[in-house]
């Protein structure tokens, strides 16, 4: 089952160290590869011998270490595996995952990496529960950070309660889920998000209120299904999701050029806010404030890249998707938004003050199809994604 899979283990320094030796001989087993890390902390309980013999393979420990440096810099140690799996992940490597830290080989490797972490935490019940670490698992998830257990149970210190590290089959079965064949794998999507940011000189620019957040989890959620998804984004508040091809972008017709290289593709979600006009007179250096003198800027249209995609001639994707931000007649407006751009299906959601949508975290869509429409019920921007995603999986195979 795992077969050809490249495991990059992370061992964290706790009483729980012990069974990520028996982790790797049952992955290895399996048919992955493992490449063990084994942090400071992680060597007290733990020794090196005992993971090189387990794994068959080199350890790596230190970030200064030169000769490794040489052999494979971390940046590619971090991305060479399929999956990155931190067992037992202790409160301070959640933190330093949180927080963004890199101050030793192993958080450097996370920071580092595009590739899917798997987290098993395993602390005492106290430092679980406590609000720090509480939070910290908040961020992490909302990361993308998959998390197993931890369980309910004694602890080495005495105690009983959450904060034993799951069990290996346990592990075993998070790390076969995270690299499952989805539906979508061998797909191409193409995932348009965030704002466009039009330039009024190279200081200035016109921009909208899009944070990402939706073409952001729906781009993880196809991953999560096997896609091989190309995230072509605008600036963004929320940063991209791991395992997606990211090309970052400031303005529609980049935007447009981005989606015209990265095609073909199987699918093509356009959830980008784009802006209707850009700057025709922008300025190649700041405009200076001139006495009574008001600068006027004159505007032309930005390409329509859900309607140049949606009615190529060659190569147009099979399913294409647009989304419809809309604040009066919703519906009506949406049903004539896509006949008119020649997308397949239209996301339609309300985005009024009123609803609090756009910028926040939760979004109510109705789906329009060309036979007919689906109104969902208000959800999560994550919980739409991932019907969308079930969705597209279901029309395309
Ligand atoms: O026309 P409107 O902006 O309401 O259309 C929304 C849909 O069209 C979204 O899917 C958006 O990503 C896409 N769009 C585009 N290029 C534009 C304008 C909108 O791809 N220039």
């Amino acid at each position: 089952m795992l077969a050809d899979k490249h495991i990059l283990l992370i061992v964290g320094g706790g009483i729980a160290a012990f069974k990520a030796l028996d982790l790797v001989r049952r992955l290895r087993e399996r048919g992955a590869r493992v490449t063990p890390v084994l942090t400071r902390a992680g060597a007290e309980f733990v020794t090196p011998l005992s993971l090189a013999a387990l794994s068959a393979a080199k350890i790596y420990q230190d970030l200064f270490d030169l000769t490794d440096e040489a052999e494979m810099g971390h940046i590619e140690l971090s991305r060479a595996a399929d999956l990155i799996v931190v067992a037992p992940a202790t409160a301070d490597l959640m933190a330093k995952m949180a927080g963004g830290l890199a101050n030793d080989l192993a958080s450097t490797l996370l920071l580092a990496t595009d590739e899917r972490v798997l987290i098993a935490p395993a602390m005492n019940v106290r430092m679980w529960e406590h609000a720090a670490t509480q939070r910290n698992l908040a961020t992490l998830q909302g990361d993308g950070i998959l998390v197993v257990g931890p369980n309910n149970g004694d602890m080495a210190c005495g105690e009983y309660g959450p904060g034993r590290m799951a069990e290996v089959p346990e592990i075993i079965a998070a790390i076969d889920a995270a690299l499952s064949d989805g539906p979508l794998r061998g797909k191409h999507v193409l995932v348009t998000s965030g704002p466009t940011h039009e330039p009024i000189d190279p200081v200035r620019y016109i921009a909208n209120r899009s944070s990402g957040a939706q073409g952001t989890a729906i781009a993880r959620a196809l991953a999560d299904l096997g896609a091989d998804v190309t995230f072509v984004t605008g600036p963004a508040d929320v940063p991209p999701p791991a395992g997606v091809t990211v090309v970052k972008v400031q303005t529609a017709r980049e935007m447009l050029a981005a989606v015209q290289a990265a095609r073909p593709a199987d699918v093509a979600v356009f959830a980008a806010a784009v802006a209707d006009w850009h700057v025709m007179n922008a300025g190649q250096s700041k405009i200076k404030k001139d006495g009574n003198r008001l600068p006027v800027l004159g505007f032309a249209e930005n390409p329509d890249i859900l309607a140049t995609v949606s009615h190529a001639k060659h190569g147009r994707p099979g399913l294409v998707i647009g989304f419809a931000a809309e604040t009066d007649d919703v519906i009506a407006n949406a049903t004539a938004k896509r006949a008119r751009k020649g997308c397949d299906w239209i996301v339609a959601n309300d985005v009024s003050a009123a609803t609090g949508i756009m910028g926040g975290t939760e979004n109510a869509v109705t789906l329009i199809m060309k036979d007919g429409s689906e109104t969902w019920p208000r959800m999560t921007k994550d919980a739409v994604a991932t019907a969308l995603a079930k969705r597209i999986a279901e029309a395309i195979s």
